[in-house]
């Protein structure tokens, strides 16, 4: 590779102490995530192969007005003003279906075959390299067969929920780059599982792929306050999550943990959701696979990866990070392994009519 251009070296640089200003970049990870975040930036700026060399990493920040922050109490804003979207009615037939010690994987694939277009998803899903099956997996109760009524259920969540927020104001966020943060924060969590030896890993999909659900109840129920929590973090560049504290009086997180409580999905993984940035707060501190979903934030973050409204990388929690004993040599290795296989992935689970490429707030 030609020896590359000063300037942009410069700019990269300072990229990166924008980019990693609220976590310690002498942590080993952070360091390596920080070092992985300079190679490719040098690369793609070198090669011109994107105009990001004239994009920030934070948008430009306009005024704020402090003084008309209203921070609310979440229970009466749940009571009064937000309505929490319900699962489609698939849901409750297939985890009767799961429950049912007689159920068969005919069962299955009739009430699935309902839907025609969350069947066809499912399929082209599990015959990806990521699910990595050898043989071709034609029908649902093939799939049911071969990768179990755990699995199933985990991928129509994913795909069905996809499908829930329709009408999220385009000037807050760009849903497909929301959709591959969430889908990314899954599949690298799901291969750290799989390095660690966890079983039953759909699980860390689906919790990577819920973690921020609570910001599209924030941008679909109070735009005017995300607006102002992403002015806010913006002007001050402050992380997205202390704005929405600091503007709502709760964050994403807090209001994520209970649209899954409503659908009522299992207490550990509402509680991955409520904690992934705080892993410290967890009721079973530092708890796995609260652990690894604070991690894959993180490194979905640091490289850019799409963004639900975050711009900076939160700190990472050292306790966290030593919990799942990772080395450090195989950040570079997992990510380098899905970063192509997230790409497909989105392709395929994130719905064409929010694929737009639509204008931001900034
Ligand atoms: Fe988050
Ligand atoms: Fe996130």
């Amino acid at each position: 590779m030609t020896k590359p251009d000063a300037k942009i070296v410069e700019k990269i640089k300072n990229d990166i102490s924008l980019l990693f200003r609220h976590t310690d970049v002498k942590h080993e990870a952070i360091r390596e995530l920080a070092d992985l975040y300079f190679q490719r930036e040098v690369s793609r700026q070198t090669t011109r192969m994107t105009n990001a060399a004239s994009a920030g990493i934070i948008p430009e920040s306009e005024e704020v007005d402090e003084g008309s922050y209203h921070p609310v109490d979440l229970d009466t804003l749940l009571r009064t003003q937000i309505k929490l979207p319900s699962l489609p009615l698939i849901f409750s037939q297939i985890m009767d279906l799961m429950s049912d010690p007689d159920s068969s994987a005919n069962d299955f694939a009739k009430v699935i075959g309902n839907d025609p277009a969350l069947t066809a998803k499912l399929l082209k899903i599990v015959n990806t390299a990521f699910y990595g099956y050898r043989s071709q997996i034609d029908t649902i109760s093939h799939a049911v067969m071969i990768i179990g009524t755990s699995e199933l259920y985990a991928l129509c969540l994913s795909t069905s929920v996809l499908t829930l927020f329709k009408d999220i104001p385009s000037i807050l966020v760009d849903m497909t780059s929301f959709w591959k943060h969430s889908i990314g924060c899954g599949m690298i969590a799901r291969k750290i599982a799989a390095r660690k030896g966890e079983t039953n890993r759909e699980r860390f999909f689906v919790a990577g792929l819920l973690h921020d659900i609570g910001r599209l109840i924030i941008y679909n129920n109070l735009p005017n306050q995300a607006h102002q929590a992403i002015a806010y973090a913006a002007h001050h560049k402050e992380l997205l999550y202390n704005a929405e504290t600091r503007v709502l009086g709760f964050d994403h997180a807090k209001i994520g943990g209970r649209i899954l409580d409503k659908w009522k999905l299992p207490v550990k993984l509402a509680d991955v959701v409520r904690f992934h940035h705080h892993p410290e707060n967890a009721p079973e501190p530092f708890d796995i696979d609260t652990a690894i979903i604070h991690l894959s934030d993180i490194i979905l973050n640091a490289l850019q990866l799409g963004t639900s409204g975050e711009h900076l990388v939160p700190p990472l929690n050292p306790a966290a990070w030593k919990m799942i004993g990772l080395s450090v040599e195989m950040l570079p290795e997992i990510i380098q392994e899905t970063e192509s296989q997230i790409e497909e992935i989105s392709n395929i689970l994130i719905p064409r009519k929010q694929s737009n490429q639509s204008r931001r707030y900034y």
